[in-house]
Order: C-alpha cells, then structure tokens, then sequence
C-alpha cells in the first residue's frame, strides 16, 4: 500500500491571482485613541534595535526576577528567550489584575442555545476556579511541573480555567480541538506522554447536543494501543449536577470534576514561579508526516509574543470588550482568546457554538448586546456569513473599531464585504498571517499606522523581517510579481522552541531548507521555512498564496495530507490513497480524495463512503472529503511516486503542465475525462 508522497506546491499552485488593490486609510477615530499611533515605534523595531526592542513587550509583564540576556542563540536555531527571567503566566493573567479590577468580567460565556444564560466570569472568580483546579490537578491527580495534559475540551469557560490552573503549576498543558476524533486525541495523548486527560460530557453546536464523552473512551483506548496508560479522566459537566452523555463513567478512571471540586472549595495555590524558557504548552498540528507536530511554547518568550500583538496589533484595551470568534482548541484561541487579551486585563468574549446557529444574526446579536468593539474571525466564517445573511449586520446596533481576519487567504471582495458591510465602514481591518508554530502575529498591518490593502496581510509586523526566497536561496525581489518561499530572516519571542519529542524534525522541517551555515550561531545564518508560498508587493506588502508543503487549509484547519491518507489506507479494500485541495467557495479549499483499490475490488459507492467514514474516525468531521473518486490508477512518476499536484490540477480544472515524463500519462486523461464527466 502506498501513499502519495512528496509533491510540493499543491495550495499555492491552484491561487488565483488577482490585481493589486487600492489602500483604505483607518478612520481618525480609530487613530486617536489607538496604542500604537506614533510612528517612531518603528524606529524602536528596526533591525538595529534587534533583539532588545522586544523588552518593550516584555515589560508589559510581570517578571519575578528579569532576564539577563534577551536571545541567546548558542545552540542555534534553539533559540532562548528572555534567559534568566523567571515569572508565572496564570499569575500575569489573572492574579495582578485583582487588586484593580477583581470585579470586572474576565471572560464572558455564551453558550449556543439563546435561552442559556450568558455567564460573566470576574476576574475574582476566574482566580477562585482557577485556584481550586489546580488543586485538583496537583492534589488529586498528582500532576507536577513540567507534566503534561492534554483536553479535549470545547468552548466552554472550563477550557481557559484549565489551561491557566496548569500554568499555575507549570504543568504543560496541550488542547485537542474538540472536534477531532477520539483516536486523534488519542494519538496526541500518547505522543505528549500525558497520563490524565480533561473532558466534557457535552456541547452545543448546531443545535445539537454532541455525546462528548464518548470521544474520551476512544482517545484512551487509542492512547493504550499506542503505548501510552491514562489513569484519570476528569470530566467537566456541561449542565452541572446533571449527566448529559450516554456514555458510562468507567470506574476508578473517569471522575466529574464538580464532584472533586467539592472537596477543593477555597482552595489557594501558589504560582510557581518557572524560568522564562519552561514550556508553557504544546499545541498539536498538522505537516509533511501522518504523525502530527506537537509545537512546544515557552514561557517567557510566549507570554511576551502574545500581550505585545495584542496591545500593538489588536488595539487591546483594558476596557475593551474584545471578541475572538475563533476555537480556544487552535492557536489563535491560545494566543488571541486566553492569554494575550487576559494577560493586558480586558474582557474576553467565548462563544460556545456555531457562527449561524440559529441564524445568521446570531453573531452580530451577540455583538450588539455585550457591546463588543474588537472582532476577529477567519475568512471561512466570513464568507459564510456573507453568502448567507449579506444584509444582517444593518440590522443591528453594534459598532467594532477594530476586527481582525485570520488563518487564510481572504479574497478582496470577501474582505470589502468584512469591511463595509459587517464593520459597517467604521472599523480598522486587520489581516493576520501566522501559524500554530510562530505564537503571535508575523504579518500584519499595524492598524493606525499603515493603510489596509484587501488580499494582503502587510508587511512583516514590528521586529518581524520576512523575506521571499526562490528554490535556490536567491532573495525575489520585492514588486518583482514572482512567487517564492515566505521565510522570516530573524527569530522572535512567541517563535516555538522544538517540536515536543522530535528535535531533528524541527531542524528538518524549518531550518533546513535555507541554512547558510549549520554550525553558526548567528541568527543571520538561520532563516525560518514558513511553508507558505507569497508574492510581495512594490510597497512591501505580502499576499499569502497557500501551503507550499503537504498540508491543505480547509477552513482556516490544516490538514496533513499523509495523515487523511493514512486514514483512507485504513479502509480494507484501498491501495493507494491521494488527497488534493479544492478550491472551495465558502471553506476557501476543501478536500478530495483519490484512491485506487487492490486488484480484483469492485468499486462502489460503498467504498467511497467508507472512505469518508474513515477520515471521520481517524481525524474529525472536519476533515470529511468533498468527494472521493475511485479511480483505476494514479498519475505517478517513473520511480513510482503518485503525482499529487497533476491529481490537484485536474480536480481544478488547471492546467497540469508537461506530463510526457510520467511513467503513466494516459491516466491524466482517463482520471480528467471522468471528473469533468461527473463534477
Ligand atoms: O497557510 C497559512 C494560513 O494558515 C497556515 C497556518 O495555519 P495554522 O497553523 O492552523 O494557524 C492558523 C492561525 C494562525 C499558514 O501557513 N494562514 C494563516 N493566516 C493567514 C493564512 N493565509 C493567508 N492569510 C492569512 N492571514
């Protein structure tokens, strides 16, 4: 059995190119009250003032005790932030806002059915829940520093309450988006080495209440075959006192956690105070392997990402109610829902379902009745709320002075709507390029300060120098229209520091391509491979095009394409497997699936769906096939390689290029006739 390997530029091939795009200027409300509106701040960012310009982040924090040398870079690209700080990230987010504000709302709740009360959580009572989890953790699972948890939790309040009680303890924590599978938790349970996990009974989405409990029982039994043991499962009640799941407690394992918390009532916890390089958590992704990544992030350098973005790029005030409408279970939700909005002390606002349940009002009601000034969301639930309810913003009395689109490209006409329509013109727009790796922001316009141009995140972000490099290492030259390598020629405080367990991977994966010197230990030496393919603009500008390696964005969710191989491989009858992007109208790409079966296997439609079925079970819903296409064999090359970015061509109606060298060419015909046939 094989799978299709190495075929690069599968996104970035199939981007549309479009013209460049006029500039809109940000409205002079915006600027007047704006926290970074004097433009000497890129003076203090330039690359003269590399790396010490970041202590300006850095001291937005409280430290225990400063750090003594801001990078070092002595085991390069390992690189060290903000070494010899010692400070504690639940303490810099929740306990030092007390003294002022321990009666403002921390985090706001709104669960997906309207008739669910909205819950306010202070900061006093963030403390409280956050305190007493702890305890439990510490007390009765026996969890120490440096441990690790993973959750598999969903939008619910209990999720940040769990991730700051592990920064209490600096235990490593590491989320699984709630929508995976079980056996994808699982997987990520055994490879983080974590012997309890944190769970829900149930959610909302859709209207529906999801049985999540039984996710739980998978996740452990795939973690066991895997090697890893789970004593514990502590499981949050979505309506507390009361069971939601149909899925049994298994005894001397699974626990509710309202009842252990009963037992730690009041219970106070010190922070300990952990060096500025300890890991803070692990944040799993997808990459050129069936095995995901597990992004280890630091303390120190992480914290000091996250709240200066924050308060630069998102215009975070603490008097702002402030908006993430993305999922805690990804990065933007760690960075840009927890820890950057709570660690500058303002209220952050958590949603627990879907964005059109149960119309495409219901996010703009939410806006209008908490009062919401920032927003930030992802292009796929932008253009979904735009196909489907174009008109409704007008319908209700919200006012953003800042909103933020983040995860993949957004189309020009797409971000106009954003713009004009759901900001109703009043608002700065902010397009944020970055990945699960980086942290923070990499590109981006700083918002009073440089005009928005739709299509295009910007320039590279304060103390951010991103480059375009060809194949070969030549830098392309900005204005030049060519595409290339978006690399980023210095490293930065939220960067993250290994890849959890797999050090060579790292170096493989990011550094490889475009180091100068493996044995320097000057970060000149080390530029960053972001994978993404980009072209930049005579005025500097980047328009992100797409993943160059073997991950495919489906709705703002990276999809490995080894793993969504893997998964239909799975399926008895299956061969070899190949996924391409598609481009997509509302989810930007989606997923198709080729597979060709053993010889002497009918094809049918009930393969097609297990298929299907099988990347449900091994990876979520969200990874579900736009079609699954039996075909009698794939393009390959001579040495037998499946031609992945031929396949993509064709799903696409693109052009595949010269295909006389492959070792099959009339099967790009046979495959096109038969596509064209039936799309
Ligand atoms: O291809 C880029 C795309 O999303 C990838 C990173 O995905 P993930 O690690 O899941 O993080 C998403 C949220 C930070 C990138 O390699 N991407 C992210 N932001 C943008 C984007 N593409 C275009 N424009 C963006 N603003």
């Amino acid at each position: 059995m094989t799978a299709a390997s190495g075929s690069p530029d599968s996104e970035a091939q199939i981007s549309v190119h479009w013209r460049e795009e006029d500039y809109y200027q940000p409205p002079a409300r915006f600027i007047a009250q704006a926290n970074a509106a004097d433009p000497d701040i890129f003076r203090r960012f330039d690359e003269a003032h590399f790396p010490d310009c970041f202590k300006e982040y850095a001291e937005l924090l409280s430290w225990d005790a400063y750090w003594h040398t801001t990078l070092d870079t002595g085991n390069a690209p390992f690189w060290k932030w903000f070494v010899g700080g010692w400070l504690n990230a639940c303490y810099n987010c929740v306990d030092r806002h007390l003294a002022a504000d321990r009666n403002k709302a921390a985090l706001i709740w709104v669960p997906e059915p309207e008739a669910e009360d909205t819950r306010t959580i202070t900061y006093q009572e963030l403390y409280r829940q956050v305190n007493e989890f702890a305890a439990v953790l510490r007390d009765f699972c026996g969890l120490r520093t440096g441990d690790r948890v993973t959750f598999h939790l969903p939008m619910v309040p209990e999720l940040p309450v769990a991730m700051l009680a592990c920064a209490r303890l600096g235990v490593i924590h590491s989320e699984v988006f709630g929508g995976f599978s079980g056996v994808a938790c699982g997987e990520r349970i055994a490879d983080s080495g974590s012997r309890v996990l944190v769970t829900m009974d149930g959610y909302y989405r859709n209207g529906r209440l999801v049985d999540h409990k039984a996710k739980a029982d998978e996740a452990v039994r795939a973690a066991n075959e895997l090697g890893q043991q789970v004593d514990r499962v502590l499981v949050w009640r979505r309506h507390p006192g009361r069971y939601t799941s149909q899925t049994a407690m298994v005894d001397d394992r699974d626990c509710f956690v309202d009842e252990v918390l009963a037992e730690h009532r009041g219970a106070v916890v010190e922070p300990v105070s952990m060096p500025s390089e300890a890991p803070l958590f692990l944040m799993y992704t997808s990459g050129t392997t069936a095995r995901p990544k597990g992004c280890q992030h630091s303390t120190g350098g992480y914290l000091t990402y996250v709240a200066g973005t924050s308060k630069y790029y998102q215009d975070i005030h603490p008097e702002d109610t402030y908006w993430c409408c993305a999922d805690i279970g990804w990065i933007t939700g760690h960075s840009y829902i927890v820890y950057g909005p709570l660690a500058l002390g303002t209220t952050s606002v958590i949603y627990e379902g879907a964005p059109t349940y149960p119309d495409t009002g219901r996010v703009w009601r939410i806006a209008e009745r908490l009062g919401v000034g920032i927003f930030h969301t992802a292009p796929t639930t932008i253009r979904m709320l735009r196909k489907l309810g174009p008109d409704e913003p007008g319908k209700y009395d919200y006012h953003f002075r800042h909103m933020t689109t983040v995860g993949e490209p957004i189309e020009p006409e797409v971000w106009r709507w954003y713009h004009d329509v759901a900001g109703k013109g009043e608002a700065v727009v902010v397009d944020t390029w970055w990945q699960t790796e980086n942290g923070g922001f990499l590109g981006s316009t700083l918002p009073a300060l440089q005009p928005m141009k739709p299509g295009s995140c910007g320039p590279g972000v304060l103390g951010v120098f991103p480059v375009i490099y060809d194949e070969d290492g030549n830098t392309v030259e900005a204005g030049s229209g060519k595409a290339g390598n978006i690399c980023i020629r210095n490293p930065w405080p939220g960067i993250f520091q290994t890849i959890w367990g797999q050090p060579e991977r790292f170096l493989q994966i990011y550094y490889q391509k475009y180091c100068r010197d493996p044995a320097s230990t000057d970060w000149r030496d080390w530029p960053y491979f972001a994978g993404d393919g980009a072209v930049q603009a005579a005025d500097g500008y980047f328009r992100i095009l797409g993943r160059v390696d073997d991950v495919i964005n489906v709705a703002g969710h990276r999809l490995g394409t080894k793993e969504l191989e893997s998964a239909a491989l799975t399926v008895e009858e299956v061969a070899e497997a190949a996924a391409v992007p598609v481009v997509d109208e509302l989810r930007g790409r989606a997923v198709e699936m080729y597979v060709a079966l053993k010889p002497g296997r009918d094809a049918g439609e009930e393969i097609e769906d297990s298929v299907a079925r099988a990347i449900e079970r091994e990876i979520g819903k969200i990874a579900r096939p736009k079609n699954v296409w039996i075909v009698g064999d794939m393009p390959k090359t001579r040495s037998g390689k499946i031609m992945r970015r031929v396949i993509a061509g064709i799903s696409n109606f693109a052009d595949v290029g010269d295909v006389s060298t492959l070792a099959n060419p009339e099967v790009v015909e046979e495959i096109r006739h038969r596509i064209q046939r039936e799309k």
